[in-house]
C-alpha cells in the first residue's frame, strides 16, 4: 500500500490542494491533479519548464500550455461533472511506483449510475507526451455526448500569456497553437485519440480552444473508452512546434496507449530501483518519504534538458516558476547521490546563466557574479523590489530579497563544487564550473568591506536565510558561505594546475590576476562569527541577541491579519529574535565537522524555540542537526513535517496577499537528506563511505542505494550499525 496516495469523496474545498498533491510530471511539464472536466477556475495546468512570459508590468511567470486532456461527458445533455453532479462515489489516486494518476467517479443521473474512470501519465520516455485513457459506462441505455479536446483558456496568475490562437484538425488529430504576448514564444499542443466506439463526430472551436464532440447511443452496462496522446512543443524546442506536436501525438497514438504505458512504467521501475529508500517499522514515514522522492523524480530535468527546478516545482506559476537556492542547497544532494547526470544538468543551468549573474552584479555596482534570487531563463532576476503586498493597505512593500540575499551566489558555487567532488568529473570545472566559482568569489570580494580598525573584511547590509531580518550586518551563515566560496575558488585554481594552458587562458579571460591576491587576503581575513566562549552560541548577525526575546507564540499573537507578512520593515518578527527558518543551524549542519557537539547542541536548543518555520526549507535542517548530535527523537517530528508537507497541504499559502501555494521540492529534497544523511548518517569523505545510524525509535531498518562516481552501492542500516556493499 505504501505506493498509493489516495483521497475519497468530492472534497471540493480541497480542489487546489489536490491539484498539487496529485501532480504528475516529467521535468518538461507538470500536469496538476485536477479533473478532466475542470475549467480554469479549478486551476488545471500543464505547467511548462523554463519558458516564461510577462503580461504588462505584472510578474513574469512560466507559461501554462493549453490543456490537452480536457474532457466532459454529457448523458442526455446532463453534464457529468465532479463540481456539480450528483455523486455516489469518487476517488482519486496516485500510483507512485508507476507514476500514474487515476480517477474514478460514480455519478447518479438520468441514465442511472454512470461511472467515469481515467488513467493518465506524463511520459517518462518522451517528455513532450501526456497520455490518457478515459472510460465510462452507464447503468441505462442513453444518448451520450462526449466533448474532448484542447482547452486554451488556461489558468494564469499574471496572465493571460497566450494570444493568436490557431487551430488544426485532421482525422483523429487536432491541434492548437498560440503565441506568447511578450516574447512571441510559440506553443503547440496536439492531441490524437482512438475510440473504442463509433459516433457522430463534430469539431468545434471556441475563442481559445478546439474540441471534438462525439455523439452516440451508449448501451446499458457496456464499457466505452478512448485513449488520448497529447504532445506539447514550443519554439524553444523546435522551429515549427505545430508540426512536431502533430507528428509526435500521431505517432504516440499509433504506438498505442498500452505500449507507451508499459515503457513508461519500466522506466519508472528503474528510477525507483536506484532512488527508493526503504524504512522498516514505520508505514507513515515510508509513504511520506516515497512521496517526497516521487516529487523530485517528476521534476528532474530529463533527456538532456538544462533547465533547473523551480521552488514550487512544476505545480503552477506561483513563485514565478523561478529557481532559488532551494535547488543547490536542498534538492541537489538527492540527485548527486542517486542520479549524478541529473545533478550535472542542474549545475549546467547555473553555468549557462552566468552572464545574467554578471549583469546583476554590475547593476548594483559590484564585480563578479551575483546570481538571481529568483532566477528565470538567462538568469534574469524575477524578484521585484516590492515582493510582498501589505494586507492592510494593499500596497506593494519594499523588500530587499533581490538586492541583499547575497548568499545565493555561494549556493551556486557550493553546488558546483559538491558536484565536482562527488563525481570527480573535471569537465564540469573546465566547461564553465570553475569560471562560475571564480566569479562568485570575486563578487564577495567586491561586496566586502575592510574594517581597518578590526583588521578584517565584513559583509554588511545583507539578508541571511532568515528573511524576517533584512539588511543585517555579518550574518554568520552568509559570511561562512562567502568564506567557503573564496576557499573553493582557491582550490579550483589549484585543481586546474595540471591544465596550465586552460588555467592561464581563464585567468586572462577574466582578468583575474589581481583578484587572486585579493582572494588570498580575504581567505585569511574574512570575518566569520564564532561560537561565544561561554555560551557556545553563534550570533545570527551583529546585534541579534539584543533584539526582543519574544516567543514565536507571542509574536504570532500580535498579528492583526493571519496573512500579514512577519518580516520587512514593520513585520511582527523584525525587531524580535524570532526567525523565519534555519539560519545558524543550517551553517552548523553544512559545516558540522568544524564545530563541537556541544556547540551544535547549544545552538539547536537556542534557535529551535525561536524558529517559526515560515519556510518549508526549515524543518529538514533541524532534523539533520538533531541527528548529528545524536537526538533522532528531536529530529523525527521535523522529518515528518518536511516529508509530508505536500501530502497534508499544511504550508503557508500566502506571503502578504500573494498566493504562494504549490508543491515544495526543497522540502522533498530535505526529507531525503534527513532520512539518508540524518537518520542513516551517510557520509562520503575522500571516497570512503560510512554510516552513523541514528534511527528513530520505530524504525528497525533502512535500505537504499547510492551512486559514487561510476559505482552503485547498497546501504543497509539498523540501530546497531550498517552494511555497505558494491553492487
Ligand atoms: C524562503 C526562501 C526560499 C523561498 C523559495 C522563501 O519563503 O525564505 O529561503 O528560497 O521561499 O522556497
Amino acid at each position: 500500500m505504501s505506493w498509493i496516495i489516495s483521497e475519497a469523496g468530492r472534497q471540493l474545498e480541497k480542489t487546489i490542494d489536490f491539484g498539487n498533491k496529485f501532480l504528475i510530471g516529467n521535468g518538461y511539464f507538470g500536469y496538476r491533479g485536477t479533473m478532466e472536466e475542470y475549467g480554469k477556475e479549478e486551476l488545471p495546468a500543464c505547467n511548462l519548464s523554463g519558458i516564461y512570459d510577462q503580461q504588462g508590468t505584472a510578474w513574469r511567470e512560466p507559461i501554462n500550455a493549453p490543456n490537452g486532456l480536457y474532457t466532459q461527458l454529457f448523458v442526455e445533455d446532463e453534464p457529468h461533472d465532479l463540481r456539480t453532479g450528483e455523486i455516489v462515489a469518487h476517488s482519486q489516486q496516485l500510483d507512485m511506483l508507476r507514476a500514474i494518476h487515476q480517477r474514478k467517479t460514480v455519478f447518479s443521473g438520468r441514465a442511472g449510475k454512470v461511472t467515469i474512470e481515467s488513467d493518465r501519465f506524463a511520459s517518462s520516455t518522451d517528455n513532450h507526451l501526456l497520455h490518457m485513457i478515459y472510460s465510462f459506462s452507464l447503468e441505462k441505455t442513453a444518448r451520450v455526448r462526449l466533448v474532448t479536446g484542447i482547452d486554451g483558456d488556461v489558468w494564469d496568475i499574471n496572465g493571460p500569456h497566450l494570444f493568436d490562437y490557431s487551430y488544426y484538425s485532421e482525422s483523429r488529430t487536432i491541434a492548437v497553437t498560440a503565441v506568447s504576448g511578450e516574447l512571441g514564444h510559440k506553443i503547440a499542443v496536439a492531441d490524437t485519440i482512438s475510440l473504442s466506439f463509433e459516433g457522430e463526430v463534430r469539431i468545434f472551436e471556441t475563442e481559445k480552444g478546439l474540441f471534438r464532440q462525439i455523439e452516440f447511443i451508449a448501451q446499458a452496462g457496456k464499457s466505452y473508452h478512448f485513449t488520448k496522446a497529447v504532445a506539447v512543443y514550443t519554439s524553444q524546442d523546435v522551429e515549427i512546434p505545430l508540426e512536431q506536436a502533430i507528428k509526435a501525438s500521431f505517432s504516440a497514438n499509433k504506438t498505442g496507449y498500452k505500449l507507451a504505458k508499459s515503457k513508461h512504467v519500466e522506466e519508472w521501475k528503474e528510477r525507483w530501483t536506484m532512488s527508493d529508500v526503504l524504512i522498516e517499522g514505520d508505514e507513515k514515514a515510508q509513504l511520506a518519504l516515497r512521496y517526497s522522492i516521487y516529487q523530485l523524480l517528476i521534476l528532474a530535468p530529463q533527456h538532456g534538458q538544462t533547465t533547473s527546478i523551480p521552488a514550487r516545482g512544476l505545480s503552477g506559476q506561483t513563485y514565478k516558476g523561478a529557481v532559488f537556492w532551494d535547488t543547490e542547497m536542498f534538492m541537489l544532494p538527492f540527485f548527486l547521490h542517486t542520479d549524478p547526470e541529473t545533478a550535472k544538468n542542474l549545475i549546467k543551468y547555473r553555468i549557462q546563466t552566468l552572464d545574467g549573474a554578471r549583469a546583476k552584479a554590475a547593476e548594483y555596482g559590484f564585480r563578479g557574479a551575483f546570481y538571481a534570487w529568483e532566477s528565470q531563463e538567462n538568469g534574469q532576476d524575477a524578484c521585484s523590489d516590492y515582493n510582498v503586498t501589505d494586507v492592510f493597505t494593499n500596497r506593494p512593500m519594499r523588500t530587499y530579497f533581490r538586492d541583499k540575499q547575497i548568499h545565493i551566489s555561494s549556493a551556486v558555487a557550493y553546488g558546483i563544487w559538491q558536484t565536482y567532488v562527488m563525481t570527480d568529473d573535471r569537465s564540469l570545472l573546465l566547461n564553465g564550473g570553475a569560471e562560475v566559482i571564480l566569479e562568485c568569489a570575486r563578487f564577495y570580494s567586491s561586496y566586502a568591506y575592510y574594517q581597518a580598525e578590526k583588521k578584517r573584511f565584513e559583509l554588511v547590509d545583507v539578508i541571511g536565510p532568515d528573511e524576517y531580518h533584512e539588511r543585517v550586518y555579518n550574518n554568520a551563515y552568509t559570511n561562512k558561505m562567502a568564506a567557503y566560496t573564496i576557499d573553493i575558488a582557491v582550490k579550483a585554481l589549484e585543481a586546474l594546475r595540471d591544465v596550465p594552458d586552460y588555467r592561464e587562458a581563464l585567468i586572462r579571460k577574466l582578468d583575474y590576476q589581481e583578484d587572486m591576491e585579493q582572494l588570498a587576503a580575504m581567505n585569511a581575513e574574512l570575518y566569520v562569527p564564532e561560537p561565544n566562549d561561554e555560551t557556545g552560541l553563534i550570533e545570527q548577525f551583529d546585534g541579534y541577541f539584543k533584539l526582543e526575546d519574544a516567543t514565536v507564540e507571542a509574536v504570532r499573537s500580535r498579528l492583526i491579519d493571519p496573512k500579514e507578512y512577519w518580516g520587512g520593515a514593520y513585520g511582527v518578527a523584525a525587531d524580535t529574535q524570532v526567525l523565519k527558518q534555519a539560519d545558524v543551524v543550517l551553517l552548523l549542519t553544512l559545516f558540522k565537522e568544524e564545530y563541537t557537539e556541544e556547540v551544535k547542541r547549544k545552538n539547536w536548543q537556542y534557535y529551535e524555540p525561536r524558529t517559526e518555520h515560515g519556510s518549508s526549507l526549515s524543518p529538514c535542517i533541524y532534523a539533520l542537526l538533531a541527528c548529528d548530535i545524536g537526538d533522532p527523537e528531536w529530529a523525527y517530528p521535523y522529518f515528518m513535517k518536511t516529508a509530508s508537507v505536500d501530502l497534508t497541504g499544511e504550508s503557508k499559502q500566502f506571503a502578504g496577499t500573494i498566493y504562494i501555494g504549490g508543491t515544495h521540492p526543497a522540502a522533498n529534497g530535505g526529507a531525503w537528506m534527513a532520512a539518508v544523511l540524518g537518520f542513516a548518517g551517510l557520509e562520503i569523505r575522500e571516497g570512503k563511505i560510512t554510516v552513523t545510524p541514528q534511527l528513530p525509535e520505530k524504525w528497525q531498518k533502512m535500505s537504499f542505494k547510492i551512486q559514487v562516481k561510476e559505482d552503485v552501492y547498497q546501504v543497509e542500516v539498523t540501530k546497531e550499525g550498517g552494511n555497505i556493499w558494491k553492487q
